[in-house]
């Protein structure tokens, strides 16, 4: 009998610089929190051995904040320390992140040593004004220099992440960005649309009108060109802001969204892994203390949640939820279970069943959809 799996994140908290629109969990570190961190990432890495024997680690994500700007040997020190305490599957997608202007070819040799096979690049966007409003320290051909280093490398699954609906990104700006990117030699790539974090830099800009969005209307049509360009050129769609060249979506994201269990390791990581959510803590100082010993917000998984969480992530995919998938795991009838919310959203043209499958007709308004389930 195959051992169950699960899957790894790693989180690296830092970062060259911060960008203007990101709260994500990363700083601007010194150096000796940098060599203090790793030692505390490798002791939560072997207290976990334990809890997760027996089991397969299937896809591992080191992500942040920014991989790549650790020191030369770290990320190999890192993954020696996984080897050693966990038991990977075969052929195990192991994905790292890293920013145009912090990878190099000799990070890419690291990396492939270490046993990267997927790299995900942050470019955001092509044009020098854009990337000054989002404060980014790369331009385009640093990201044309990145994917060199990685194939050069025998890392070839690529991931590029651009980002749509930012404050000056007119349409033919995205245009133009997205024909750079596709014809880079890279598999997947990333179109996320800005989310306005509260208190970071852009968003107070943006509310002192020292920058101006695009209205709704243009960030629709920005999200609907780049699902029919993407497509047109091979990068099929197949989660809201996820689209990849046949075989090459993100083994790593599809289990989140397949609601397959994960551990997360390091400063301010989610977890969700023997019916448990929780996340560690998001206090640099408090995780150096205690890094095996740092969760918070642990919750159980009821019945009624682990139905909704079903829903809210399959639903976020082209694949959809399996209707039969989702009786034969909860012993119940979601066709009935949901009837009048069906009914609703039939009637106003938002949702297809077919084949025993239900999928939203339009995922740039999910948000809006999955909320009639709840
Ligand atoms: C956490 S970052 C990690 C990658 C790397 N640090 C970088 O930025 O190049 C992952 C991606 O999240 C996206 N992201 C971060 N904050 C965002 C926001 N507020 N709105 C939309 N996308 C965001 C960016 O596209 C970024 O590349
Ligand atoms: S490099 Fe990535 S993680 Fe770091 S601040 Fe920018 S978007 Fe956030």
């Amino acid at each position: 009998m195959s051992k169950s799996q699960f899957a790894l994140y790693i989180h690296i908290p830092f970062c060259v610089s911060k960008c203007s629109y990101c709260d994500f969990c990363s700083f601007v570190p010194k150096l000796e929190q940098v060599t203090t961190y790793i030692s505390a990432l490798k002791q939560e890495i072997e207290s976990a051995k334990e809890k997760t024997k027996g089991r397969q680690v299937s896809s591992i994500y080191i992500g942040g904040g920014t991989p790549s700007t650790l020191p030369a040997g770290a990320v190999e020190e890192i993954m020696a320390c996984v080897r050693k305490n966990f038991d990977l599957v075969e052929n195990c997608s192991i994905t790292i992140e890293a920013n145009p202007n912090s990878f190099d070819s000799e990070k890419a040799k690291e990396y492939a040593r270490a046993g990267c096979n997927r790299l995900s690049l942050g470019l955001q966007s092509d044009n020098d004004k854009i990337l000054k409003v989002l404060n980014r320290a790369h331009n385009f051909n640093d990201c044309v220099n990145a994917v060199q280093f990685a194939l050069n490398n025998n890392i070839n699954d690529i991931n590029v992440d651009i980002m749509l609906g930012v404050p000056q990104q007119t349409k033919r700006d995205l245009e133009i960005t997205l024909q750079k990117v596709i014809d880079l030699p890279i598999t997947h790539i990333s179109a996320y649309g800005l989310i306005c974090e509260p208190n970071t830099p852009l968003t107070n800009a943006i509310r002192q009108g020292k920058l101006i969005l695009p209205s709704d209307d243009e960030a629709v049509e920005m999200y609907d060109y780049t699902v029919d360009f993407l497509a047109k050129h091979g990068f099929k769609r197949y989660e809201i802001s996820n689209f990849a060249k046949e075989g090459y979506r993100s083994a790593h994201n599809m289990n989140y969204w397949k609601r397959g269990e994960y551990l997360g390791l390091g400063l301010a990581a989610h977890s969700f892994y023997n019916g448990t959510h929780w996340h560690n803590t998001e206090d640099f100082t408090k995780y150096l203390q205690n890094p095996t010993n740092c969760r918070e917000d642990i919750e159980h998984e009821t019945i009624q949640t682990a139905k909704e969480e079903m829903i809210m992530l399959a639903l976020r995919t082209t694949d959809g939820l399996d209707i039969e998938k989702y009786n034969n795991t909860f012993s119940c009838d979601f066709l009935q279970e949901y009837k009048s919310a069906i009914n609703k959203l039939l009637e106003n043209d938002l949702i297809q069943i077919k084949n025993g499958v239900v999928r939203i007709k339009n995922l740039y308004i999910s948000n809006a959809i999955i909320a009639e389930f709840f």
